[in-house]
C-alpha cells in the first residue's frame, strides 16, 4: 500500500508560554518534533512536514538533522487548525498517515496499527483517567460517532474518558473530497481534523478506532505537560537499560537520553545525567556525574566528575571534580580536582589533584600529550601545546612551559625561604 506521512506542526503552542516554538521544546535533549520524525521515519520514507509559526526556526531544525523532508506551510490567515494545517499538502499516494507534532512518546507500534487499517478514516483512541483537555471520543457499539474537543463539550460529553490520540490514517481519496465540507463554526473557529469522523460516517465511508496505549499517544500542550513527558520516556529508556545489563542504583534521579548505548554490564549510581552519543562499556559512574558525548570503557568515572564532548577515557579512573574534555586517556588515574582539555595521557600516568591543561590561549586551543607512566605532582599547570615523554615527574606546583623529555623531573617553582623565629616578632611588635 503506497503510504505518506505528514506531521502538523504549524500551531502557536501558546498554552507552552514560551518564546521556544512548542515543538523544538525538549525531552532529554531531544526536540519533540525529532521523536516523532524519527519515528515516523522507522515505517514510511515519504514525510512531510507542516509548518506555520516559527516557520524558519523549526524548519532550519528539520533541515539541519534530516533530509528527503517536505516542507509544507499552512495557509493558517485563512484556514486554522489541524483541518486547516493540510488544506496545502498535495496527496500523491493512496493513503495519508497525519500526526500531531507534540506526542512525543508515540510508538512505532501504534504508527503500524494504525497503517494496517483500511478505513477511509481511522483513529487513535486512548483511555484517560484525565481527560482534560483532549477530544472526547463519542463511541456507541463499538463505533466511533463523533469527535467533540474539549472547549466544544457539554458537561456530560466531559465525563467520557475515551480520547482523540491525535493520529489518523486516511484513504487519500475520502480525504481530498471531504477537507472541504469542514466549516470553522466550533468554540475556536478553526477547521478541525477531528470533524471528519462525522462527515466520514455521513457519506456511510468506515471509520475505525484504533486503540492505542496511553503513554504512547501522550499530547504536550503546556509545560507541565512536557515534564510529564519526559518523566514518561526517562522511564521507558532506564527500564529499557536495566532489563539490559545496567544497574541504575535510582532510576528515578537518573536521566539517559536515548541516543546513549551501553554495553556488557554497566552501573550507574544516582544523580547522573548521560548525555549525546555517549558509549559506556563495562563501567561505573559513580554519583552526580555528567557525561556527554563520550566513550567510557572498562573505568570508573567520578563521583561528581565531568566527562566533556570527545573524550574517550578506557581503562582508567576518574574522581571526583575532574573535568574532561576532548581528551584521550588510557589506563590513566586523575583521582581529584582537575581540568584536562585536548590532551592524550597514557597508561600508567598519575594525574595529581589540581592538574590543569592551560589548552586556551584566548585565541586558539592547543594540545597536551602526556607519556607512559608520568608522575604528576599536585597543582601543576601545562601551559599548552606541551610534550611529556614517557616516565618524567613533575614536581607539585610547577608550571610547565617547555617540553620534558623522557625520565626527566621538570620543577618550577620558587624557592622557599624559611625565617626563623618570624612568628614572634612579627605579633609581639
Ligand atoms: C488535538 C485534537 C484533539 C486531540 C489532541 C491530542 C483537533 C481539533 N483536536 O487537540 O481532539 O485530543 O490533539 O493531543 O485536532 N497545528 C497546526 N496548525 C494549526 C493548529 C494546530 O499545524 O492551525 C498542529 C500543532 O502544531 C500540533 C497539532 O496540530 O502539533 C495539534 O494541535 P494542538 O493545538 O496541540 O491541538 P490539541 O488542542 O492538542
Ligand atoms: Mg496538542
Amino acid at each position: 500500500m503506497s503510504y505518506s506521512v505528514v506531521i502538523l506542526a504549524g500551531g502557536e503552542g501558546k498554552r507552552m508560554k514560551s518564546t521556544t516554538p512548542k515543538v523544538l521544546h525538549q525531552i532529554l535533549n531531544k526536540p519533540m518534533l525529532g521523536y516523532i520524525i524519527d519515528k515516523a521515519l522507522k515505517v514510511c520514507s515519504n514525510i512531510g512536514v507542516v509548518l506555520y509559526h516559527n516557520k524558519d526556526l523549526i524548519q532550519n531544525y528539520i533541515n539541519s538533522n534530516f533530509s528527503n523532508i517536505q516542507i509544507y506551510t499552512q495557509d493558517y490567515k485563512r484556514f486554522p487548525g489541524t483541518a486547516g494545517a493540510i488544506m496545502g499538502v498535495e496527496f500523491t499516494s493512496k493513503r495519508l498517515l497525519l500526526l500531531n507534532a507534540d506526542m512525543p512518546l508515540i510508538t512505532q507500534g501504534d504508527l503500524e496499527k494504525l497503517m494496517n487499517s483500511n478505513a477511509a478514516m481511522a483513529v487513535g483512541i486512548v483511555n484517560k483517567q484525565d481527560p482534560t483537555g483532549y477530544g472526547r471520543a463519542i463511541i456507541k457499539n463499538a463505533k466511533l460517532e463523533a469527535i467533540v474537543e474539549e472547549k466544544d463539550a457539554t458537561d456530560t460529553q466531559k465525563q467520557i474518558s475515551w480520547v482523540n490520540g491525535g493520529v489518523y490514517s486516511f484513504d487519500t481519496d475520502f480525504l481530498k473530497t471531504a477537507l472541504g465540507q469542514i466549516t470553522n463554526s466550533n468554540a475556536q473557529n478553526e477547521y478541525y481534523i477531528t470533524d471528519l469522523v462525522q462527515i466520514a460516517i455521513a457519506q456511510n465511508k468506515s471509520v475505525e478506532p484504533i486503540f492505542c496505549d496511553e503513554t504512547s499517544l501522550f499530547g504536550v500542550n503546556s509545560k507541565l505537560e512536557l515534564a510529564k513527558a519526559q518523566g514518561l520516556m526517562q522511564e521507558r529508556i532506564n527500564n529499557y537499560w536495566l532489563e539490559n545489563g545496567v544497574f541504575l542504583h535510582n532510576s528515578i534521579s537518573t536521566l539517559i537520553d536515548e541516543s546513549v548505548v551501553f554495553k556488557g554490564e554497566c552501573f550507574v549510581e544516582s544523580g547522573c545525567v548521560i548525555k549525546g552519543k555517549t558509549i559506556i562499556q563495562n563501567s561505573t559512574i559513580h554519583a552526580n556525574s555528567i557525561v556527554e558525548d563520550a566513550q567510557i570503557i572498562d573505568s570508573f568515572i567520578g563521583p561528581f566528575a565531568r566527562i566533556r564532548p570527545n573524550s574517550y577515557i578506557n581503562s582508567s579512573k576518574i574522581g571526583n571534580f575532574v573535568e574532561t574534555k576532548s581528551s584521550k586517556l588510557t589506563g590513566v588515574k586523575a583521582g581529584h580536582l582537575s581540568y584536562i582539555g585536548d590532551a592524550t595521557i597514557e597508561k600508567g600516568t598519575n594525574v595529581g589533584a589540581g592538574m590543569i591543561t592551560c589548552n586556551y590561549d584566548g585565541k586558539q586551543k592547543h594540545k597536551t600529550n602526556i607519556g607512559k607512566n608520568v608522575f604528576i605532582g599536585s597543582d601543576s599547570h601545562f601551559v599548552a601545546p606541551i610534550n611529556v615523554e614517557d616516565n618524567a615527574i613533575i614536581a607539585a606546583g610547577s608550571t610547565i612551559t617547555k617540553d620534558i623529555k623522557e625520565g626527566e623531573l621538570a620543577i618550577s617553582r620558587t624557592n622557599q625561604t624559611n625565617k626563623a623565629g618570624f612568628f614572634k616578632k612579627f605579633f609581639d611588635a
